[in-house]
């Protein structure tokens, strides 16, 4: 089996993990999302490539450049999720296999966090299992690329 390349892309404030609203987001941070996805990428033969950013350009660049080095995206598009048709054009045109994560529950929280513009772009959607979710997220992603000859 050889490893495919994923991109495991974080929105903004998520580098604020830790110490924004523990209530909601738990006390693990980015770092701790992080050495969680690396050790699943080693378990599920795949490589991970682990990025955030605040800026929207810079999300969308990164997506951009996955179209040719990465086999598929892991993304938790945070609070652009609800806003941004940019970064929902972008998923469109890479054309690749894309897993949204949301650490919260977003169904159980403001009614502005309860529609995604990614969520009908994505082959799942988890959200509610904290940062498991990254962790499920990549196991369905091995799964998909390997159903698809690319792993
Ligand atoms: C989030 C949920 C979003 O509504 C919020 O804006 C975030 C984080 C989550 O992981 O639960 O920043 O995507």
């Amino acid at each position: 089996m050889s490893f495919a390349s994923v991109l495991v892309l974080n929105g903004p404030n998520l580098n604020l993990l830790g110490t924004r609203q523990p209530a909601i987001y738990g006390s693990e941070t980015l770092a701790d999302v992080e050495q969680l996805c690396r050790q699943a990428g080693k378990r599920l033969n795949l490589a991970i490539d682990f990025r955030q950013s605040n800026a929207e350009h810079q999300l969308i660049d990164w997506l951009h450049e996955a179209r040719t080095t990465m086999q598929g995206i892991v993304i938790n598009p945070a609070a652009y999720s609800h806003t941004s048709v940019a970064i929902a054009d972008a998923i469109i045109a890479i054309e690749k296999p894309v897993i949204e994560v949301h650490i919260s529950n977003i169904h159980r929280r403001e009614a502005f966090r309860h529609h995604s513009y990614v969520s009908a772009l994505a082959e799942a959607v988890i959200c509610g299992c904290g940062t498991q979710g990254y962790v499920l997220a990549l196991e369905r992603m091995a799964t998909i690329l390997n159903a698809r000859n690319l792993k």
